[in-house]
């Protein structure tokens, strides 16, 4: 699988589709899987939902898209490939099977005097609805300035025109990070006062590396008109990309995002998948500007039998208070508390006599959490680079370490509103050890948590 696609809440369902090649695990002839759950835990698999028709304007792929409500008719808006077009299908049975429009493609080429590169870029259609007019966004690039969506109006879906570029990137400002040459996957949503947009951003060219990062910019949204304000990275992992969003009925923003592999294509082709979906997650505008990120409550039903620790001090030679706690599928919070440590931090993954560990680590003087894949693996076919963020504590504010484990995933939420998600591969089967640190100093764990993580199946 790649990306999330028409995330919806449909009565008590929701559905998540997703790009899907069921003949293997790589990227070819794209189909839409389709899976449902009634508590975004619990998951189900659909029959797929989508399927290239040959000599149809979706002959080589149903690339991304997304889903919405018209008047009571759940519609796909998705792009048709190759050259990229925007395309419906309709269900008439509570979204099991779909219809594709007979004016299929119902949109096709730019905008005239746009130079959105050759071939043309076009695609991942959002749509939204305001009164009775729908709006949609598709991601394109303007050459030699930089990624680009479009904004186009309609009054029924199939009749589309082209208003403006609701934003475009300057490919030639790197700080404080490159917005790439070109975008794809848009979402724009209110939330709160503002409006947030997020593009996944990519570089020219066709292998994986091209693949950046996900921005959002957070801002206000006039007369059809976008200004951005502050400007953040999604995740500063190595691994989320083309997320999507949806409103739930509880008014939530929920993200998930495609998490690619980052081992090499020998270990992807014998374990035969590829690609999985990050935790949902929730969005809230932070007051003061940026965004609150945190995984979505319901997932605490995956909880075991917890241990829980409290008021530790940690040094370079203290015991390692999780010291019994052993897993790759755990949820790990760790409250750091006063301290001058100059580094402190948990490891994950252990093997007992340390070759492989993956480190969350968080640099006081810096103010910055890494995630650090050095150690990871003993295979050389693993991506080992670190990552890292800028938390921009606030004085007297204390760190807050969320970690969730589920075999290869590691994702790390800090302060609930920073993101860290990376794959790691060990090659040991007893690198399951979990262990808090600090070198340079003291610093106190006010609470630590950890949880093992039941199966979703
Ligand atoms: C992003 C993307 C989309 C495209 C889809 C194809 O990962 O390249 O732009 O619609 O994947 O699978």
């Amino acid at each position: 699988m790649n990306d999330p696609n028409g995330l919806i809440q449909w009565g008590e369902l929701y559905h998540l589709f997703y790009q899907h090649n069921p003949a293997g695990p790589f990227h070819d002839r794209i189909q839409w899987g389709h899976a449902v759950s009634v508590d975004l835990v619990h998951w189900e698999d659909w029959p797929i939902a989508l399927v290239p028709t040959g000599g149809g304007p979706d002959e080589d792929g149903c690339w991304s898209g997304c889903a919405v409500d018209q008047d009571g008719v759940p519609t796909l808006v998705y792009t048709g490939y190759d050259p990229q077009t925007v395309c419906l299908a309709t269900s008439a049975d509570g979204l099991r099977t779909w219809q594709k429009h007979a004016g299929n493609p119902v949109l096709a080429r730019p905008p005239a005097g746009l130079d959105t590169g050759t071939p043309y870029n076009l695609r991942d259609p959002y749509v939204w609805r305001e009164g009775k007019t729908w709006y949609m966004l598709l991601a394109s690039k303007i050459v030699g300035i930089g990624g680009s969506v479009l904004l186009y109006r309609s009054d029924d879906l199939v009749n589309w025109t082209y208003l403006h570029p609701l934003l475009v990137g300057d490919m030639a400002e790197t700080e404080p990070f490159w917005t790439g040459t070109e975008w794809e996957c848009p979402n724009f949503f209110p939330l709160g006062d503002k409006h947030v947009l997020v593009v996944s951003v990519k570089k020219d060219g066709h292998d994986p590396s091209a693949l950046l990062h996900v921005v959002q910019f957070t801002g206000t949204y006039r007369d059809q008109r976008f200004t951005a304000e502050t400007q953040s990275l999604l995740d500063y992992g190595s691994c989320y990309y083309a997320p999507q969003v949806m409103r739930d009925a509880q008014g939530r923003a929920l993200v998930w995002g495609w998490l690619w592999e980052e081992r090499g294509e020998p270990a992807v082709r014998s374990a035969g998948w590829a690609g999985v979906m990050s935790v949902p997650r929730v969005l809230d505008l932070r007051p003061g500007g940026g965004l609150t990120i945190r995984p979505v409550d319901e997932l605490q039903a995956l909880r075991g039998a917890g241990r829980v620790f409290q008021d530790v001090t940690l040094t370079a030679t203290s015991a390692n208070p999780l010291a019994e706690v052993q897993g790759d599928c755990l949820e790990l919070l760790v409250e750091f508390g006063d301290g001058d440590a100059a580094e402190f931090g948990i490891d994950v993954r252990c093997s007992p006599d340390r070759q492989e560990y993956t480190r969350i680590a968080y640099d006081r003087a810096q103010d910055r959490v890494t995630l650090d894949r050095a150690q990871s693996s003993t295979s050389p076919d693993v991506r080992r680079d670190e990552r890292s963020a800028p938390v921009k504590r606030a004085a007297g504010e204390a760190l807050t370490l969320r970690v969730f484990l589920d075999r290869s995933v590691i994702e790390v939420y800090v302060n609930d509103r920073v993101c860290l998600t990376s794959r790691v591969y060990p090659a040991r089967e007893d690198s399951l050890g979990v262990q808090l640190f600090a070198r340079g100093g003291r610093v106190t764990v006010e609470r630590v948590a950890a949880w093992p993580m039941r199966a979703i199946w």
